[in-house]
Formats: structure tokens, C-alpha cells, sequence
């Protein structure tokens, strides 16, 4: 059975300072899909997926969640609905509880629903012991993984990551991608942007590989590693 769309893209055209950094570009998210986006640098993965997240307005095209065209109007309730890791983690000046609370707080959940849910996303991120301190002060890595919770914890309908690898150690790298199977079956589609094949090809179902703004191809990781291989040399 053909599983759910969630987004659908529909000819995205994005010009920064009057160069074209994405052209035409279509595509379907599907629930409990992970979709890995790859590409060289300035390909224009990130801003693309800015875009399908409203944090950036596209020239052209139209982004529809569940069959509904996003506006300026739904905008803002379609952000509380999606979980965004990026590169640049931007944590506040408080300890590690209050930034992954944050979200919740807004969200008006009861102390007692943050406390227990904060508390699970920190153990599943297995950083209990980091809880009371303050957030700026952690190493990268640790920063990341604070970053990743306080996007877990608000249970996002639909989650996009932007190169999760950067300052992560293996074994935390393994963890976030224990995290993408998990969430992928729970049944949260994933865009996930790697540079790194061997993930793309363990956790994607579909690859989209981009070259200087447009869609080069959009297939399985199967046909992509027998047919494609040439694409590879410039990740
Ligand atoms: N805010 C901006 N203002 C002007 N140009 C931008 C801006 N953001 C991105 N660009 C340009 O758009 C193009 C695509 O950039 P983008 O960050 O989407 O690439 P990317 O595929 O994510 O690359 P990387 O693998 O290096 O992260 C690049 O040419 C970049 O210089
Ligand atoms: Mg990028």
C-alpha cells in the first residue's frame, strides 16, 4: 500500500540576489518515509528545505501539508507541527531542563507532563546527567544532542534535519539514527540532508540527490547505489 502524503512540493523556484538556487523542484513526503537529500555544497539542499518548512518564502511553487496549500495565514501553525536539527544549534543561556521545557511551556502542557517529558527525551538522548546545566556551556556535541531533544519532546508530525553528523561522535551518531528508524516507524516522515552515503543508503527509502538547484534524481537507494554511483564523487 502506497504510504500517505504528508507534503507535497510543487515547483519551487528560489532566487537569492538574482541567482537561481533552486529550480523547479517537485517532490512528496510520505509518512514513515525517511527521505535523504544529498548533494554537493550549494546544491541547495538547506534551502530547500527551509522552504518546505516556511522558514524561507520561495519565489515560486507551492508547499501543501496534508492536501493543504501553506500561507502566510497557516504558516505559523504548520511550524508548531514540524521538529527541525540544524547544523548551527541555537540553545538559550539556561540550563539543559529549561531548554528542552521551552517548547512544552509554550505548548501550555502541565509541570508534570513537562517534567515526565522532558525527562524521557533526555534519557533518550542519554543526557539525564547534563539536565542542570547551563546549555551554552556544553561541547558540540553535547549542544547537538540538547537540540535534538528540544525538537523530540514536542512529538513533531513531520521532522527535517540538516546534516545531523557535524560534531557528533559515532556513537551518537548511532543514536540519532537509531532515533530516525524510530520516529520514521512511529510513522513521522523524515527529511534528512547527509553527505555521508553509507546513511543515506541505511536510512533512506528514497534519495533525492541535487546538483546546482535542481532535482538531478528521486529513487530508492537501490536503484540509486547500482545506477548512479558516478553522483557519489561529489558528496
Ligand atoms: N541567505 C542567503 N543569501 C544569499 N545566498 C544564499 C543564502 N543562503 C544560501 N545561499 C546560496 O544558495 C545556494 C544554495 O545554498 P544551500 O545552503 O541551500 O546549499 P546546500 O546544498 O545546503 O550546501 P551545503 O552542503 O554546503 O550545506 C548557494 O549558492 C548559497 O551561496
Ligand atoms: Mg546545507
Amino acid at each position: 500500500m502506497e504510504k500517505q502524503i504528508i507534503l507535497t512540493v510543487q515547483n519551487i523556484v528560489k532566487y537569492y540576489d538574482n541567482q537561481k538556487v533552486l529550480n523547479a523542484i517537485d517532490l512528496e513526503v510520505r509518512a514513515g518515509t525517511v527521505l535523504a537529500l544529498m548533494g554537493p555544497n550549494g546544491s541547495g539542499k538547506t534551502t530547500l528545505i527551509k522552504i518546505l518548512s516556511s522558514l524561507e518564502e520561495a519565489d515560486k511553487g507551492e508547499v501543501y501539508y496534508q492536501g493543504e496549500l501553506i500561507n502566510k495565514e497557516n504558516s505559523l501553525n504548520f511550524r508548531r507541527q514540524i521538529g527541525f536539527i540544524w547544523q548551527k544549534t541555537l540553545l538559550y543561556n539556561a540550563s539543559v531542563y529549561n531548554n528542552v521545557a521551552l517548547g512544552l511551556q509554550f505548548r501550555n502542557y502541565s509541570e508534570d507532563k513537562i517534567k515526565d517529558k522532558v525527562d524521557s527525551t533526555l534519557d533518550r538522548l542519554g543526557i539525564v546527567d547534563l539536565k542542570e546545566r547551563n546549555a551554552k556551556s556544553l561541547s558540540g556535541g553535547q549542544q547537538q544532542k540538547v537540540s535534538i531533544a528540544r525538537t523530540l519532546v514536542t512529538d513533531p508530525q513531520i521532522i527535517f534535519i540538516d546534516e545531523p553528523n557535524t560534531s557528533l561522535d559515532l556513537e551518537s551518531i548511532e543514536l540519532v539514527e537509531k532515533i530516525i528508524k524510530e520516529e520514521s516507524q512511529a510513522g513521522v516522515p523524515i527529511v534528512l540532508i547527509t553527505h555521508n552515503f553509507y546513511q543515506a543508503k541505511n536510512l533512506g527509502d528514497e534519495i533525492i540527490f541535487m546538483k546546482e538547484g535542481e532535482k538531478v534524481t528521486h529513487e530508492t537507494p537501490a536503484e540509486f547505489f547500482e545506477q548512479r554511483e558516478e553522483l557519489l564523487r561529489y558528496v
